[in-house]
């Protein structure tokens, strides 16, 4: 599903199509694999744990990275919508 957005800076469209990849910081235990698996996608805050680069939209040659760090967390705290 397409996120409805006011102005996308990435479709111009009023709505955007990208993937977006989320990180529930509740269950982030910080094993960084996602960041190891795809550091365009995700950083790592001061106490370890991941954040998503940006507003977490993903570019198309970048969906398959964000999906092995969806299926690579142990915490499966990251999710994306679509
Ligand atoms: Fe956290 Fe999972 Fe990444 S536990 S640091 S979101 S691999």
């Amino acid at each position: 599903m397409s996120a409805r957005i006011e102005s996308c800076p990435h479709c111009a469209r009023g709505y955007c199509a990208l993937m977006r990849i989320h990180v529930d910081a509740d269950k982030c235990q910080g094993h960084n694999r996602c960041y190891a698996l795809a550091p365009e996608l995700f950083d790592v805050d001061d106490y370890g744990n991941a954040v998503v680069v940006g507003d977490g939209s993903v570019a198309p040659e970048l969906e398959e990275k964000a999906r092995l760090a969806v299926a690579n967390c142990p915490e499966f705290a990251i999710t994306i919508s679509e």
